[in-house]
């Protein structure tokens, strides 16, 4: 799957591949989860909480930093980084027993906490292709 692009066609393409990279996740993996304003990275996590079998529906973490969802296979950490202007604010919340610890982390807007994501995350990229039409996503799937 590393190094793989996946074409996307529907929402749902991409709410299955949330799914079933769930499925086969492991405690304390790490998922990184990058792409721009309205691409789908809530509809791939929506997936992805699905495919851990958490039934609580999954909505974005915006004023939280972090919403944990423990009714699934493992832990769900959904970070959402994007109103973080220092790192350092993470040691606010004790981000270590996150990160290092046994559930699973799905991070949006993993640029803003760059040197904090721990060796070993799973990058996925979700970007749009206009001349593919409005409902078509490139996603790629990397090791760093
Ligand atoms: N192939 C596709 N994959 C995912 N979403 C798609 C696709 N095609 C169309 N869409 C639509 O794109 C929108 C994606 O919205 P979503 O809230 O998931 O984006 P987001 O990346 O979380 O945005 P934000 O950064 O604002 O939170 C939805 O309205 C969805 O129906
Ligand atoms: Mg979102």
């Amino acid at each position: 799957m590393f190094g793989m692009k996946i074409e996307s066609h529907s929402e749902k393409d991409t709410y299955e591949l949330g799914r079933s990279m769930a499925e086969q996740a492991r405690p304390g993996d790490i998922f990184c989860l990058e792409g721009d304003l309205g691409v789908g990275k809530t509809v791939f996590a929506k997936g992805f909480g699905r495919g851990l079998g958490i039934e609580e529906p999954i909505s974005s973490p915006t004023f939280t930093i972090v919403h944990e969802y423990y009714d699934g296979r493992l832990t769900l950490y959904h970070f959402d980084a994007y109103r973080i202007d220092d790192p350092a604010e993470l040691y606010e919340i004790g981000y270590d027993e996150y990160f290092y610890g046994d559930g699973v982390c799905l991070i949006e807007w993993p640029s803003k906490i760059e040197e904090l994501i721990p060796e070993g995350a799973v990058y996925i990229n979700i970007a749009k292709d206009p001349a593919q039409g409005s409902d078509y996503r490139e996603i790629t799937v990397d090791r760093e």
